[in-house]
């Protein structure tokens, strides 16, 4: 079937949905486009609304909507529909699913078992111990010498990470985990662990089952404020390629990290297919996982997709058929930046309505395009924003200044009440601070 048209569900509704979007969009291989979330004018402008609601528990009703569309390909851009299993339900003769399914997504949605995988494969990581209780978490966390990074082992939209300055701060987390409960069912179980630092960098692969293909890489922003000041966020913009990665070092990862990682699930009987995302911190003793992902990075997804020259449809078909091995990816050569402009109130509590001015400007600047994540339209149809990270202004070209140059001279041109954005997304960067004890 390999060159065939095909029709694709887009499952997602964020930034990197509207970037995944366009490069579908842009092959030449595509039937129609559906897509999930309309409601997000950036994919709206792309695709057909999939008419019916879309979870993992009633996942025959997408089945359903694909067999009556002909839908031979579904992508499923987030984490919690893949660690709900939907790839495994919607996955059928004639219909390929790109993102793994539920035993793979573990790898993000379950902390625990991910460092127990990374351990019995000797994948450098953090060391770390495991709770479900939290007298021995405190007493843990108190006989560290320095205080220990706390994570909820589950799933907690980015925010089940504490890396805190003081004892103090670290038995509040515990606390706030374990006995509060604020994550619900994904605090039950805590991973403590020591905490590095360097810099830190996303590596992403595509993965077949067997055979991985390592994308360009790319460098997240995950604190709110310039100078990686301000509490973390999903991330505030990404460059790629990142500065901190030469090819020996990504052959290093690839060698020491995502190899490893994908053998690993193999002998758990795991046939991983999407996209497998390392979270690295270079540290003085190499790099070091930080986390897994099941999917593209956001908005790490925005600027690597920006520079793909290659049919994304092929790429997929590639993954889910277990042929990445006969593939060659294409890159536009330079480099992208994208640049998140969030709301006001964000990452605690966004303000949503706030119209939007200057999108079409900002959309002519050359090298530029802006992605919708948190916008919607008002019933006077004006986009306003819908969500904390509202766009991704990315800007690609022949060098990473040109790139960011033109990402912040569209940035200049968008206005709403309150908009806050990093002027710093890939400045070039000061010297890093290397402290983690190897
Ligand atoms: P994660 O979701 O596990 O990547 O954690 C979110 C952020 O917390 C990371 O991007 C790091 O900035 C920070 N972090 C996580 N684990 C550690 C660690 N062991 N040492 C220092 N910082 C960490
Ligand atoms: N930007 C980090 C993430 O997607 O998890």
């Amino acid at each position: 079937m390999t060159g065939d048209r095909v029709n694709v569900a887009l499952i997602g509704g964020g930034g990197r949905e509207h970037a995944l979007a366009l490069a579908i969009s842009r092959s030449p291989r595509l039937g129609t486009l559906y897509v999930s979330h309309p409601q997000n004018p950036g994919l709206a402008s792309l695709g057909r609304p999939i008419d019916v609601p879309v979870s993992a528990r009633e996942a025959y009703r997408l089945e359903q909507f694909c067999d009556r569309h002909g839908i031979g390909l579904v992508v499923i851009g987030p984490e919690e529909p893949l660690a709900e299993g939907l790839a495994d339900k919607v996955r059928g003769p004639g219909r390929m699913v790109f993102g793994p399914g539920a035993d793979g997504a573990r790898l993000e949605a379950d902390k625990a078992w991910a460092k127990q995988l990374m351990r019995s494969a000797s994948i450098p990581t953090a060391e770390a111990r495991t709770f479900t209780d939290p007298e021995a978490a405190l007493a843990y966390a108190r006989s560290r010498p320095e205080p220990p990074v706390i994570k909820a082992a589950g799933l907690a939209k980015g925010k089940g990470v504490v890396v805190p300055a003081t004892a103090a701060e670290a038995a509040e987390a515990i606390e706030r985990m374990m006995v509060k409960k604020e994550f619900g069912a994904a605090g039950r179980e805590v991973v403590i662990e020591e905490r590095l630092d360097g810099p830190e960098v996303s590596v992403m692969a595509l993965v077949d089952g067997r055979s991985i293909y390592v994308l360009e890489t790319s460098q997240d922003h995950k604190r709110l404020l310039d100078g990686d000041k301000g509490p973390n966020t999903g991330g505030m913009g990404a460059v790629c390629p990142s500065p901190r990665v030469d090819d020996a070092l990504m052959a290093r990862v690839e060698r020491e990290v995502l190899v490893p990682t994908v053998d690993a699930l193999r002998r758990e009987g795991i046939e991983y297919r999407g996209v497998l995302y390392a979270g690295l911190m270079l540290t003085h003793g190499g790099p070091k996982v930080l986390e897994f992902n099941c999917r593209f990075g956001d908005p790490e997804c925005q600027a690597i997709v920006s520079r793909l020259e290659s049919d994304v449809i092929d790429l997929m078909e590639a993954t889910c058929r277990g042929t990445l091995d006969s593939c060659e990816i294409a890159w536009r050569s330079g480099a992208s930046c994208c640049v998140v402009v969030a709301a006001p109130g964000y990452p605690n509590e966004p303000r949503a309505g706030l119209p939007i001015a200057g999108l079409d400007r900002a959309g002519a600047v050359p090298g530029v395009t802006v992605y919708h994540a948190g916008t919607a339209r008002d019933r006077e149809g004006r986009v306003v924003t819908a969500g904390g990270r509202v766009l991704g202004v990315t800007g690609v070209g022949s060098s990473a200044a040109e790139a960011r140059a033109r990402a912040y001279e569209a940035c200049g041109l968008i206005q709403f009440e309150g908009m806050q954005y990093r002027r710093d997304i890939g400045a070039p960067a000061a010297p890093a601070r290397v402290r983690a004890k190897v």
